[in-house]
């Protein structure tokens, strides 16, 4: 009877042979894992100006890539819809992973770097706020931060757009949470960075080995988390300004998210402080 049970084990290392981990050696030059709920009104118009960029001649002959679009558990067609526009780029290499419960911003992103295969993992928001050329500029930071791709992580800024009309245009109550955000910020020890919550970041996969697993966090103060587990790991963070547009269709809804934020900022410093949440170093 042990022959079944033989041939049981082998299909599951197969499985589990074919879904990256982020613990492997990286076989492309670049991961680009987009978070998506409920996006198909604006996933469609980012995933072509991403895939233009990543396409055009200049790019496509220097670097590999793949993309991974992580189903946040959404209640549109968010996964239908990415899967037919994985069959209009044919030829590019192209994933969509279906959550089946909503974990949050933060844990679709932790899901995605963590089956990612890139030498350089970035995570970029579906609602195309983010000039997505800039990650050029991402990419040459971190070729002079960690020029054989050692932990180090470029994190896209919007700090340098205060007094511009891009956040003029924000609501003031939006400001004033900024602002507060920002004076907690410094109180939870990541205040030296500008812009925290900028959803364009750039990690290099031996940074992503060490912070991904480590990651407790799933929702939208996530993005502190990161950083304070870089920080913690001695990995140096660079911030690169980069280009931003306020997108109609934000899932904040501020009264609710500013408060689950507070609290979520309360649990992750009293979670270090007692030792509880230590990333530990490879
Ligand atoms: C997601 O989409 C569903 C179905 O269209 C809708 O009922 C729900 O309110 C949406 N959620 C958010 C946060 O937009």
């Amino acid at each position: 009877m042990d022959t079944p049970v033989l041939i049981a084990s082998i299909t599951l290392t197969a499985v589990v042979a074919l879904i990256p981990a982020v613990s492997d050696e990286g076989s492309v030059d670049l991961s680009v894992v987009i978070p998506a709920y409920n996006e198909t009104g604006r996933l469609p118009s980012m995933l072509e100006v991403t895939l233009t960029h990543l396409n055009s001649p200049a790019i496509k002959s220097s670097r590999t890539y793949e993309i991974l679009i992580v189903d946040d558990g959404s209640k549109d067609d968010t996964s239908a819809l990415a899967l037919k526009l994985a069959s209009h780029y044919p030829q590019s290499e192209l994933r969509v992973v279906t959550l089946e419960k909503n974990l949050g911003k933060g844990g679709a992103v932790r899901h995605g770097m963590l089956h990612s295969r890139g030498h350089r993992l970035l995570m970029v928001d579906a609602d195309g706020a983010s000039r997505f050329e800039d990650l050029e500029h991402l990419w040459m930071s971190l070729d002079k931060l960690a020029p054989k791709n050692e932990p180090a992580v470029a994190v896209g800024s919007r700090a340098h757009l205060v007094k511009t009309e891009a956040v003029v245009k924000r609501s003031l109550l939006r400001n004033i949470l900024m602002y507060g955000l920002h004076t907690i910020l410094r109180i939870v020890g990541v205040g030296d960075i500008r812009d925290t919550q900028c959803g364009f970041k750039l990690f290099t996969r031996r940074a992503a080995q060490k912070i991904f697993p480590a990651q407790h966090l799933s929702t939208w103060i996530f993005d502190v988390e990161l950083l304070l587990l870089a920080k913690q790991l001695s990995i140096p963070i660079i911030e690169v300004p980069v280009e931003w547009h306020e997108v109609a269709g934000s899932k904040l809804n501020i009264a609710k998210d500013s408060l689950q934020m507070l609290r979520d900022l309360l649990v992750l410093r009293g979670n270090q402080l007692v030792g509880r949440w230590k990333a530990v170093p490879l």
